[in-house]
């Protein structure tokens, strides 16, 4: 699918500048050429603020600690947000990375990244859950993941389930922390669907409505999946499609009066039941208008920087119940078992193949 593998690539590049000893089926204590990181100082223009820094070898890991290698690391619209300062959730600073300047205690700097795929490299002398060369992903929120190497507390990475089910960039965009746990927990969460139900969304093509559309499907859901137009829509709609969209609408097509007769048809008169929006604006109140009796219109991003805005009357007339989902929260209030249970629920679709990825 489309999880933005196109996006890896750029930390993909700065981490390989150092020799790749850690494929899976390979155990070096081969040590890099130098570690780098995406640093900055302060909140900005990203183009502007951003620097790769140099950093010497790190130490060993302490007794709760280990040493992570990042294999693959995301970069979300999330991670820009909080490079320009407007993101709720805020990173450290660290002065960890240099004995003077940048990186330093005198100088400490913030490193980019809030989702990571990392291989464990060194383990401190406490540690037993994990070994040399598994497989985890950060959760500890606005960590900093675009680097090649860090120590990290033990309790700050989750150990990948049966990784070797997967390949780097299902690891890395599947189960990292974000992006397809919110896909499935908002079609849990908040209403209960059976087979042949009917979902709409907006933002369809982002990685989040992609693995809105393929969680979907795999479940017997149906879905109404809102794109922006473009000059070459057809390939997109067609895309989307084979990854299980049942249909694909504009929002241009949403201002046409007969769209509503026509979605109509399509769903049998069947209500739905779930919005799912990451854009808001006006395109938003339209696809509002599609919702059915007692539906539930989640929020989870607002891609348009545009408030949103809904009529009363489906308030009063169609009982509609409005939310806002982060997964932050989501797994501030699950247990640390809730939180393996999903990503093994993940993985497992992966390996079924209920779930793919392609590039973008
Ligand atoms: N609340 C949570 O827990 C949570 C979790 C994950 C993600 N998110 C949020 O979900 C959103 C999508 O994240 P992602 O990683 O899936 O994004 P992504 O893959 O980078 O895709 C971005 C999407 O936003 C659309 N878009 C961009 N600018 C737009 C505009 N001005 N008007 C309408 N659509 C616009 C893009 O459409 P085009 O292709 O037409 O540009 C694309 O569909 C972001 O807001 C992100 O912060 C929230």
């Amino acid at each position: 699918m489309l999880f933005g593998t196109a996006r890896l690539t750029v930390l993909k590049t700065i981490c390989r500048s150092h020799p790749r000893p850690h494929t899976r089926s390979f155990a070096s204590s081969r040590p890099p050429r130098a570690d780098r990181a995406v640093i900055y100082s302060e909140n900005g223009d990203p183009s502007e603020v951003l620097n790769v820094l140099t950093f010497p070898d790190l130490p060993p890991p302490g007794s709760d600690s280990v040493t992570i290698q990042f294999l693959l690391s995301p970069i979300n619209p999330a991670d820009i947000n909080v490079i320009e300062g407007v993101y709720p959730s805020k990173p450290i600073k660290t002065g960890a990375l240099a004995s003077s300047g940048k990186g330093s205690e005198e100088e400490p700097v913030f490193i980019g990244g809030n989702e990571g795929l990392a291989q464990v490299t060194a383990v401190g002398s406490s540690v037993s859950s994990l070994k040399i060369n598994d497989w985890v992903v950060v959760t500890k929120q606005q960590h900093g993941t675009w680097s090649t190497r860090k120590n990290v507390a033990v309790t700050d990475v989750a150990l990948i389930p049966d990784a070797h089910k997967l390949d780097e960039a299902q690891a890395a965009t599947i189960t990292a922390s974000v992006n397809p746990p919110s896909a499935y927990n908002m079609l849990n969460d908040f209403v209960r669907l059976e087979k042949g139900d009917w979902v709409v969304q907006n933002g369809a093509n982002s990685a989040v409505g992609q693995a809105v559309i393929q969680i979907a499907a795999a479940h017997g859901l149906k879905t109404i999946n809102l794109i922006r137009n473009r000059e070459n829509v057809e390939l997109l709609k067609s895309q989307l499609g084979q990854l299980g969209a049942t249909h694909v609408l504009t929002y241009d097509d949403l201002l046409d009066k007969s769209i509503r007769g026509k979605v109509k048809e399509w769903t049998g008169g069947k209500d739905i039941k779930l919005g799912l929006n990451c854009v808001g604006g006006k395109d938003t109140t339209l696809m509002s208008r599609l919702l059915g009796q007692d539906a539930h219109l989640v929020s989870y991003g607002a891609m348009s920087k545009q408030p949103l805005s809904l009529p009363t009357s489906l308030f009063i007339f169609k009982n509609l119940t409005c939310h806002g989902f982060w997964q932050r929260r989501w797994y501030a209030d699950k247990t640390p078992q809730q939180r393996d249970t999903l990503m093994r629920t993940i993985v497992n679709m992966l390996a079924d193949g209920q779930v793919h990825y392609c590039s973008k």
